[in-house]
């Protein structure tokens, strides 16, 4: 398959550009493009058919739900049996943006696309590239991360390009993202309300919203044998090909034992990557110092953490040492991609 490539200006949108991704969309094809937390990869979400290619070019198992999203407010009556009262408020304050909820569904939507489950997950996204081309695609636009399954998630696209060139009709480049990891999804059909995946809504914010808000324990008690309520959680997603540690205590006796480390397998000729940050970056003595952002502002490790992941990647790191990050806002997010793309390896010094 010949995949096509456009660049559009997030300003000065291209209404050509807009309508050829729409006109692929409403006929069954695939087209990438960003919204601020990730690139998906589109397809419209009312037609089986149309769903059930995302999992043959993404590579994904067929029993992990694609996220519907939509453009406006009136879009969610169709796809969704009832909208709780608590969903309204939250969808006021942070939609569109980077939330998912989850809904009992319609039989407007089908199983192929929730993995046949009786649910639907919801998003509307903020990005402008991603409003128009959802409205031009049909309103319904089913959309998982746009990378091959068990791949960082694409925060260009470049890391569309290297995944899915040749499996899909068309990538929208936007360029980058600007949250960097994909959003909070919360699961409106429980009370109270729970969250599956922590992202940049948080559970503080939504908590001053609509009170408590619990949180799907297996995402805090990662080793329990508990499988996680959204089904592609439990996958080791977010996979660097090089085996990444995590290591977490005092800063300083952190960026020691990392560079113990570092050195031991630099000697035995390993290719060592490091995940530092503005404040550390220049304790390390040796490897490939990768500095993800500044500990002042935790939206900017966000931000970086894929592109990161996938640099170490194409070049053929053998071992990641990584710093951790605080759990709280936005870093619970980061922290959690983090400690499944490392497998859980966390090291306390
Ligand atoms: O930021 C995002 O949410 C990005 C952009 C493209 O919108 N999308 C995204 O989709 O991250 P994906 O497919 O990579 O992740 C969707 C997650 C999976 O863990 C899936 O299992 C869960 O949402 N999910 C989808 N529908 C669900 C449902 N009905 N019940 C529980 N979990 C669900
Ligand atoms: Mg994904």
């Amino acid at each position: 398959m010949k995949t096509i490539i456009e660049r559009i200006d997030t300003v000065q949108l291209n209404i050509d550009t807009i309508k050829k991704a729409g006109d692929i969309l409403k006929s069954g094809g695939l087209v990438a493009f960003p919204t601020e937390t990730v690139y998906g990869l589109g397809a419209d979400a009312l037609n089986e058919d149309a769903a059930k290619k995302i999992y043959a070019a993404k590579g994904r198992p067929s029993d992990n739900p694609l996220i519907v999203h939509i453009a406006d407010m009136e879009a969610l009556g169709k796809i969704t049996e009832t909208i709780p009262e608590k969903a309204i408020v939250v969808a006021k304050k942070y939609w569109p943006g980077p939330l998912t909820m989850i809904f009992q569904k319609t039989n407007a939507v089908p199983l192929g696309t929730t993995g046949g489950l009786d649910t639907v997950a919801v998003r509307m996204p903020e990005h402008l590239i991603a409003k128009e081309i959802i409205r031009a695609g049909g309103g319904y636009i089913a959309a998982p991360s746009a990378n091959t399954s068990g791949r960082p998630s694409p925060t260009t696209a470049q890391h569309v390009e290297e995944d899915l060139t040749g499996k899909i009709d068309m990538i929208v480049d936007g360029g980058a993202v600007n949250i960097g990891v994909e959003s909070t999804i919360l699961d409106m059909t429980v009370e109270p309300p729970m969250i599956l995946r922590p992202g940049a809504v948080t559970k503080e914010m939504l908590e001053e919203l609509i009170g408590e808000v619990a949180v799907d324990k297996t995402l805090i008690e990662p080793d329990s044998k508990k499988v996680p309520k959204a089904p592609g959680m439990k996958y080791r997603h977010y996979a660097p090909k090089a085996e990444l540690t995590v290591l977490e205590g005092d800063l300083l006796r952190v960026t020691e034992e990392i560079n113990r480390r570092a050195e031991e397998k630099l000697s035995e000729g390993f290719k060592v990557g490091i995940i530092a940050t503005a404040e550390t970056a220049g304790r390390y003595s040796s490897g490939n110092v990768k500095c993800i952002g500044t500990r002042q502002d935790e939206m900017t490790v966000a931000g970086n953490l894929y592109g990161i992941l996938r640099d170490f990647d194409s070049d053929g790191t053998d071992f990641i040492y990584s710093e951790s990050f605080s759990t709280g806002g936005i870093g619970s997010a980061v922290m959690n991609r983090l400690l499944k793309a490392a497998g859980h390896h966390i090291i306390h010094v």
